[in-house]
């Protein structure tokens, strides 16, 4: 690391909530709240929408530095896939990026490491940037196998990705126990992992590859916690899941420097 501080990324990760009506609602609250951040271009706002709301949110946000994203895409560039949605289609709504291997779709959706390796390809050819979610569980945790857990999770989603196309891939760790539970790891725990993360891409595709990369902390984070978080020399944003639904916590979030010399 140089010691120098990329602008922090925040994401925001709606899951599954929110109709046209009520996401239209929260861009309006939204914009005046984060005027100064958007102004001041800092920090860099990404909102990852259920696919119905991509379109409308791009189009009212279009002269507004947020970006608009997916959490899923399938990994066929199209096909007989019953409900599934195209990387193509998603570009087509107006998203920008997309959430990969999120815990929830690993768990809930049994998304192997070999999927997920097919979709960041996949999503790299349709020209969405990949937000590839890596984790441990607490058992992991507990059994002393973070480390190897990340590596294992990095070295088979990245899978033949190349140096250039890793530049453009955000990194989000996200403790498996963390995420939407009300506790999120310590600042430390957070910092030690993303060192982990960082030091595989470094290994991997070489220190200029590393040194750019944006590796984010995902995981029960609130406006309370989120400076924290972003203080530490590795982590270069964060994903924010229950604490993105409200306009007005989420730009607390957003607005993390102001809140600093209140
Ligand atoms: P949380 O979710 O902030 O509600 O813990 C984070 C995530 O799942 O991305």
């Amino acid at each position: 690391m140089t010691g120098l501080k990329k602008a922090a990324t925040i994401v925001g990760n709606w899951k599954m909530y929110k109709s046209i009506e009520e996401s239209l609602d929260f861009i309006k609250e939204f914009l005046p709240l984060i005027q100064n951040a958007i102004t001041a271009n800092s920090p860099k706002i990404y909102l990852a929408t259920p696919f119905t709301l991509i379109k409308p949110i791009s189009e009212v946000v279009k002269s507004t530095p947020i970006v608009i994203g997916a959490q899923n895409m399938n990994d066929a560039e199209e096909g007989a896939f019953t409900g599934e949605i195209a990387g193509k289609m998603l570009v087509d709504s107006g998203a920008k990026f997309v959430i990969l291997g999120h815990s929830e779709r690993r768990t809930i959706f049994q998304e192997t490491n070999a999927f997920i390796n097919r979709k960041v390809k996949r999503a790299l050819k349709d020209g969405l940037q990949p937000i590839l979610c890596v984790g441990e569980t607490f058992e992991d945790r507990e059994a002393d196998k973070t480390a190897a857990i990340l590596e294992e999770q990095l070295t088979s989603c990245l899978e033949s990705i190349k140096p250039e196309e890793m530049k453009t891939i955000m990194i989000a760790y996200e403790p498996v126990w963390a995420i939407g539970k009300g506790f999120a790891a310590t600042a430390e725990a957070a910092e030690e992992a993303i060192k982990i993360c960082r030091s595989f891409i470094e290994k991997t595709f070489g220190a200029p590859v590393a040194e750019v990369v944006s590796i984010v902390y995902g995981g029960s984070v609130k406006p309370e916690n989120c400076k924290q978080f972003l203080e530490q020399p590795n982590i270069d944003g964060l994903l924010v899941g229950g604490a993105s639904l409200s306009a007005e916590t989420f730009s607390k979030i957003i607005n993390y420097q102001e809140e600093l010399v209140r």
